[in-house]
């Protein structure tokens, strides 16, 4: 069974939209849903925002329901200047930016774990569904919503992303961050901590960020519109091509 999780009902809306429900279970203020999707079995959920929610969230899922594999799917800031409003970022390795317990372990590195980067599963199948869905994308969208974000020939790049409980909206807070992680493509708040959990009980673990603002002054403005509006078609778009 394919665990998928988003943090806000935004999200993953059009996905839950899709599933023929089996079942649901409520538990610890988190609703999972069961049932199959795009022929699938998938357990879907929403964490909420922040590492320990994330975290949480991800322990229930897998020690309620046989879970084969994690799949995140979320928004994310961009760190870095090349990046726009609905590019995708493909997650191969994600960092705990806020995780500093200098000078007793380096800055970054999960005590007692031995480890300051968790690797995601990287699968080609993933990114040839992002892949697809680029080429379609449009068909996904009036125009008006593609205009109001500014959206042109999204592309998708691989990389680090890194998490935090921290919402980045200034570019002060984005130096401190890239000093820590120079190569770091997109900030959010809940996939390493994912990724830990995952590590962990040794699940494949997989994640898509779409890029929902330049964590600048405006990206406070962006952020939820940009959730509501585009980030859950973005989702079900991917996903849907990935699990057919
Ligand atoms: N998720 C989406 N945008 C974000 C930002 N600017 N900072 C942290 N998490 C985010």
């Amino acid at each position: 069974m394919i665990g998928i999780i988003s943090a806000m009902p935004e999200e993953m809306q059009f996905l839950l939209n899709d599933l023929q429900i089996a079942k649901t279970i409520k538990k610890g203020k988190r609703t999972y849903y069961q049932g199959k999707l795009f022929n699938n079995e998938v357990v879907i959920v929403f964490s909420r925002w922040g590492k320990v929610a994330a975290s949480a969230t991800l322990t229930q899922l897998l020690n309620s329901f046989d879970i084969s594999e994690v799949i995140f799917s979320g928004v994310a800031g961009a760190l870095q200047k090349n990046l726009n409003i609905g590019d995708i970022i493909i997650g191969t390795a994600l960092k705990q930016h806020d995780m500093d317990a200098s000078p007793l372990y380096p800055a970054m590195e999960i005590p007692l774990l031995d480890k300051t980067s968790f690797k995601t599963s990287n699968s080609p199948k993933l990114e040839k569904a992002t892949q697809y869905f680029l080429v379609n994308y449009s068909k996904y969208f009036d125009k008006e919503t593609l205009k109001e974000f500014e959206i042109k020939n999204p592309k998708y790049y691989k990389g680090l992303i890194v998490s935090g409980d921290q919402f980045v909206n200034s570019d002060e807070k984005i130096n401190i961050i890239l000093k820590k992680a120079p190569n770091a493509l997109c900030v959010e708040m809940e996939g390493a901590a994912v990724a830990q959990v995952c590590y962990e009980y040794d699940i494949p673990f997989q994640i898509i960020r779409i890029i929902s603002d330049k964590a600048n002054d405006n990206s406070h403005i962006d952020f939820p519109l940009f959730a509501k509006k585009v980030a859950g078609k973005y989702a079900s778009g991917i996903l849907e091509i990935y699990l057919s």
